[in-house]
């Protein structure tokens, strides 16, 4: 079975989603443990009541980019992980980083990529008058939010919408695209192929994964 490490940053909400998939067997993996760089970030509380080993690296700690990494390498290395889910993790990761996880880390990213890399995405989705915006899982390469994508979903943005209710909406979509990918991973389902992902076998599940956009 899988070991599955998650990288959280604040609330969790993504982390929260994949511990349920794995209790309810909607993912044939285990959560070996959750690591945070803010020893605030409220996840880390949801996971240790679900008796998941937590651990914080706190980069503020660090003098500076390596020495951070090198701490948080060895946390995560300790767990002896298969696959790095970032789940809301909000600090860059150097090229030599990415690369020591290379095919086995995931980010959650709240746009379709690769329109709206980086932060604000919701503010910048509503300013540009999208009717359409999204989530996507992508593995991680060093160019941030770049990597090939593993699945996407797409959400209508309402006339009404402000940056708060587009990003609830999205975030629904997120805790389903992330428990499939990681599901599909921990299932060697996915083939990478240059920039592209198949799922092996379930191309009619990850079509299905796509939110009919209402008008
Ligand atoms: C999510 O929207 C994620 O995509 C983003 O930060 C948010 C984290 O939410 N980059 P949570 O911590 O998983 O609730």
């Amino acid at each position: 079975m899988k070991r599955i490490v998650i990288l959280i940053s604040g609330r969790g909400s993504n982390m929260a989603a994949i511990l349920d998939a794995v209790r309810t067997g909607r993912i044939d993996g285990q959560v070996a443990g959750v690591i945070s760089n803010r020893s605030e970030a409220g996840g880390l509380t949801t996971a240790a009541a679900q008796g998941v080993a937590t651990a914080v690296v706190d980069h503020t700690l660090s003098p500076n980019r390596d020495d951070f990494e090198r701490a948080l390498a060895a946390a995560i290395d300790a767990l002896s992980p298969d696959l790095v889910v970032l789940a809301g993790f909000m600090r860059v990761l150097s090229a030599a980083f990415v690369a020591r996880y290379e095919h086995r880390m995931l980010n959650i990213h709240p746009s379709l990529l690769p329109m709206y890399p980086g932060l604000d995405t919701h503010r910048r989705a509503l300013a540009d008058g999208v009717k359409v915006h999204g989530c996507s899982v992508h593995f991680v390469t060093p160019e941030v939010d770049h990597g090939p994508i593993v699945a996407q979903a797409a959400v209508s943005v309402h006339d009404d919408d402000d940056e708060a209710s587009l990003a609830a909406r999205v975030l629904e979509s997120e805790h389903r695209i992330l428990v499939a990918a990681v599901g599909w991973f921990c299932e060697d389902l996915l083939v990478i192929e240059g920039h592209r992902v198949r799922v092996k076998d379930q191309v009619t599940d990850a079509e299905a994964l796509l939110v009919p956009v209402l008008p």
